[in-house]
């Protein structure tokens, strides 16, 4: 069993420290926000993801599984580091590689001699060489093993990946990085760095562009009366399809897909190539946000000529994570705020203590730092929207509901309740969550995604 390092506590280092200690091998995960590590040795987390609080004790309770502030922490102790740090989107659309820089730089000198660096982050073709430049030491290797997880299903995919990547120049180390996952049944696919870190971009965009292609038909659907319900079981056994990623939405949003897309664009745009395609997948993307906002908006027209309210329902960019970022929900929200729409929104995630925190953010200074709020959410109050813990109380005199997130509970709401507190019965599903014709027999004026 291997002892590691693994630098960022967030939703890849997370789930990678607590993993790899469930598998046997002895964890040291790290980070510089000094509150996340507090709470991780208080036996807290601070992210919602199914499992891990529990896998995170089994992992402290077990020894195999310690937190500290600071990469530098421990790390003289390493077999091998993982890099989990960010790498967000730079103003023209390319990786910031700062945090990588930031942290390599930090932990070189103190590495052990034969010590092995993997990019887990998500990092742009060429990164593994700006790592070993960083590093600066002949005696480390430097391996890319990009992650595949999701949010919401983080423990799972995991440890079921639908395969391992490893790209390295060396095979000892191919082999040394390859054999932590040895307990783990899935296709191994060992291949040079610049293949590894491509791998990963190029699933990220296949993925959102199916998804694009996928909303493009729901919009073609109610464009000539077809059901894109029906349309993807007809598509989706076709086995050369398949059914995953296959559902319609308000757009697809979240940490990674607009960004890595963006990156890809930018990494084809320096390699000489224009990726034409992916550029129209992204202009897809927000175009189809603006198609959702003025389906909105055209039916609280419908019901009220005047000043209209919009009840939003969710707020995160998929259900089952709290991860607000780029989320369509948010940017839709916005819209709607911006054509004079009274909104009030409600997701399962906005706590007591999170509105608390941001109505005090807010009070103190439109401008300040939010600390632990996501800033999504000062957005959201800066423009007007409002928030709310009961979503019954949301729908009260609204003049149309919106489905934005696909949280489960919105399908068991009583909405023959809803509906007699709402202005207008009005239901716009983005989602495709409920029931057109239950909702037709109450009396509601129902549009979903595509049908
Ligand atoms: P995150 O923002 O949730 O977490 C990153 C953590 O790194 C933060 O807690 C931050 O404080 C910490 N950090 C920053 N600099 C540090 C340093 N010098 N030392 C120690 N800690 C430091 O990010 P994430 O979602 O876990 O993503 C990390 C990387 O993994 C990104 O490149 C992302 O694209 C990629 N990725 C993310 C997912 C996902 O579902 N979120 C999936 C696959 C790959
Ligand atoms: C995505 C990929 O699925 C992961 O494999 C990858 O590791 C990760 O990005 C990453 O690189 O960070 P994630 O962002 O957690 O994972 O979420 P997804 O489940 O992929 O959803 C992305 C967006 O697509 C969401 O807005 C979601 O609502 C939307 N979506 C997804 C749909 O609209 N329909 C679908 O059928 C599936």
């Amino acid at each position: 069993m291997a002892s590691l390092s693994v630098i960022g506590a967030g939703y890849v280092g997370l789930t990678t420290a607590a993993c790899m200690a469930d598998l046997g091998h002895k964890v040291v995960c790290s980070d510089i926000d000094r509150d996340k590590i507090s709470l991780l040795n208080h036996g807290q987390i601070s992210i919602v993801e199914e499992g891990l609080a529990e896998l995170v004790a089994k992992g402290r309770e077990s020894g195999n599984l310690s937190f500290v502030v600071g990469a530098e922490s421990e790390v003289d102790r390493a077999e091998i580091v993982f890099l989990c740090v960010p790498t967000p989107q730079r103003i023209d659309g390319s990786a910031d590689m700062s945090y990588i820089v930031a942290a390599v730089s930090s932990i070189a000198p103190l590495l052990k001699p034969g010590c092995i660096v993997v990019n887990k982050s998500t990092v742009p073709v060429g990164s593994t060489t700006v790592v070993e430049a960083t590093l600066s030491r002949g005696d480390i290797l430097v391996v890319s093993n990009p992650e595949f997880l999701r949010e919401g299903s983080a423990i799972y995919d995991f440890m079921h990946p639908d395969r391992i990547v490893i790209g390295s120049d060396d095979q000892g180390a191919a082999i040394r990085v390859a054999s932590l996952y040895s307990k783990i049944n899935a296709p191994l696919v060992t291949t040079d760095p610049s293949s590894a870190e491509t791998i990963k971009y190029a699933s990220n965009a296949f993925l959102a562009t199916k998804l694009s292609f996928v909303n493009a038909i729901a919009n073609l659907c109610e464009a000539v009366g077809a059901d894109i319900r029906d349309v993807i079981l007809g598509m989706g056994y076709d086995r050369r399809i398949g059914f995953e990623f296959l559902k319609p939405g308000p757009g697809w949003g979240g940490s990674c897909f607009p960004k890595d897309t963006q990156a890809l664009v930018k990494i084809a745009e320096e390699g000489g190539y224009d990726f034409k395609l992916l550029k129209g997948v992204l202009s897809a993307n927000n175009e189809h946000r603006d198609f959702v906002a003025k389906a909105i908006c055209d039916m609280a027209r419908v019901s009220s000529p005047g000043p209209a309210k919009v009840a939003v329902l969710g707020l995160t960019f998929k259900a089952n994570t709290d991860d607000l970022r780029e989320s369509p929900s948010i940017e839709i929200a916005l819209k709607l705020a911006k054509e004079n729409k009274k909104v009030v929104a409600y997701d399962p995630t906005i706590t007591p203590k999170i509105l608390g925190r941001l109505n005090q953010v807010v009070d103190q200074d439109m401008n300040g730092p939010a600390g632990s709020i996501q800033p999504e959410l000062v957005r959201l109050i800066e423009a007007g929207v409002e928030l709310s813990l009961d979503p019954y109380a949301v729908c009260d005199r609204a003049h149309v509901v919106a489905i934005l997130t696909e949280w489960d509970e919105f399908r068991w709401y009583d909405y023959d309740k809803i509906g007699k507190s709402m202005a207008s019965r009005a239901i716009f599903d983005g989602r495709n969550l409920l029931e057109s014709a239950n909702l037709k027999r109450l009396g509601f004026n129902y549009r979903g995604i595509g049908r």
